[in-house]
């Protein structure tokens, strides 16, 4: 299980393989794009250069909490995101392997507390 707040290790990282460049979708279907996907998808463009590379996506099933953010291959999902959030998600997640947390979508990323 990969807990989140924890370093990322992408599938070739773990097995040692030559990695290939991840991918980040930025939903900019109708309800991410009403809460303003195309400037989130904008702000990842300008950040710079990273080992990722930055895609316009179709609807990603998570409408309700967008702007959607779906990290590959990690499956990581950010919900909600601000064209501010952008620069934390590249230097945090993006560059240093590990997830925003406060950004993560709970539906995916479920917490539980005992
Ligand atoms: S419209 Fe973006 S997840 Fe569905």
């Amino acid at each position: 299980m990969r807990n989140t707040g924890q370093r990322v290790a992408t599938d070739s990282q773990e097995n040692g393989s030559k990695s290939e460049k991840g991918c980040v979708l930025i939903c900019q279907h109708t309800s991410c794009k009403a809460n303003g996907s195309a400037d989130v998808l904008a702000a990842f463009e300008a950040a710079g250069d990273t080992d990722f590379e930055i895609k316009a996506a179709e609807c990603q099933g998570q409408c309700s909490s967008g702007p959607t953010v779906r990290i590959l291959p990690e499956e990581t999902w950010y919900c909600r995101v601000k064209p501010n959030d952008v620069p934390v998600i590249v230097e945090q997640n993006l560059k240093g392997g590990i997830r925003v947390e406060e950004k993560l979508n709970p539906r995916i990323h479920m917490r539980f507390s005992f």
